[in-house]
């Protein structure tokens, strides 16, 4: 394809945008598949998200991922939204279709694959703790309800959000079998797998729960990366769990987007390893 003009065109639409990790991943994606791909960071005002996503796609955008604080708002601009978006309230792609757009919601089968791929832990009869009911808490739900382990149980800060979360994934939790209850961070109980999805160590608030909630030999992982997931990381490791950032979950969101754009499946693990070995250069010290 020796036109540049025919290169299909991508972008990541987020405010800020400038950290963003997605046309390094994108990027390797493509090369990986084979694929042209030409991959943006657009910066949308707070308050223009969709001029600004209507001008990029009428610039000949074929597809976006929508990150904060847009991911709200993709839903009602698109003509079909899928299953787990709808349950999330949020998406974080949207397809560009003659016929309307998509709009899908991948951190959640992100963080699956992570968990059960990236880590080896299957989540089939486990007990998971969901520390979270923001929005990248409300994004996990859905898919960690779909792999079926014995119990899921939310907790937050603010109670009532958790309580509003389960509730509007009840029916979807009695389909898959699965108990799933609100808590505040209050709650009692060991858990397999702890996953924090709380933003209280940006916030320099530490981990908003005790350790004794870790059963021995647990996966406990932060939805974040680098510097902002270094104090979850640090509490588990010292309560013997097995600690793990959210670069992996990250990568594998960009995956399932790049099927979505493109209906190949890359590989993650790759683009993972190249991925960390970039953050690891930039930070000059290990994140895990
Ligand atoms: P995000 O999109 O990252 O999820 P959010 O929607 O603002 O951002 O949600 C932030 C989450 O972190 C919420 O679950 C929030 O709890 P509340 O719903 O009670 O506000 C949680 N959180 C933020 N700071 C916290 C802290 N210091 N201790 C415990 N939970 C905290």
């Amino acid at each position: 394809m020796s036109d540049p003009s025919l290169v299909p065109r991508y972008a990541v639409l987020g405010n800020p945008v400038a950290h963003s990790r997605s046309p390094f991943i994108h990027e390797a994606f493509a090369q990986q598949c084979g694929l042209p791909m030409r991959y943006e960071r657009v910066l949308s005002p707070l308050d223009a998200f969709e001029a600004t996503v209507r001008r990029f796609a009428a610039e000949g955008g074929r597809g976006a991922n929508i990150t904060m604080p847009f991911k709200f708002q993709v839903p009602a601009l698109a003509a079909r939204c899928s299953a787990r978006a709808v349950l999330a309230g949020a998406a974080n792609v949207l397809r560009f279709d003659a016929d309307g757009w998509s709009a899908d919601n991948t951190d959640g089968i992100g963080l699956v694959r992570d968990i059960q791929q990236g880590a080896g832990v299957a989540l089939a009869g486990r007990r998971v703790l969901l520390l979270g009911a923001g929005g990248a808490g409300a994004g996990a739900l859905g898919p960690l309800v779909q792999a079926r382990p014995a119990r899921v149980v939310v907790a937050n800060r603010s109670f009532d959000k958790a309580k509003d979360l389960v509730a509007r994934h009840a029916a979807w939790a009695g389909q898959h079998g699965v108990s799933l209850q609100a808590a505040d961070l209050g709650l009692e109980g060991t858990f397999d797998i702890v996953v924090n999805a709380t933003s209280s160590s940006v916030q320099g608030a530490g981990v908003p729960v005790p350790a004794r909630l870790l059963a021995p030999g647990a996966l406990a992982l932060d939805m974040m990366y680098g510097a902002a997931a270094l104090p979850f990381l640090r509490w588990a490791q010292a309560a013997g769990a097995t600690a793990r950032d959210g670069l992996g979950m990250l990568v594998e969101q960009a995956a399932e987007a790049f099927f979505i754009f493109r209906g190949v499946m890359p590989a993650a693990a790759p683009v993972l390893a190249a991925l960390r070995a970039q953050l690891d250069a930039e930070v000059g010290r290990q994140v895990t």
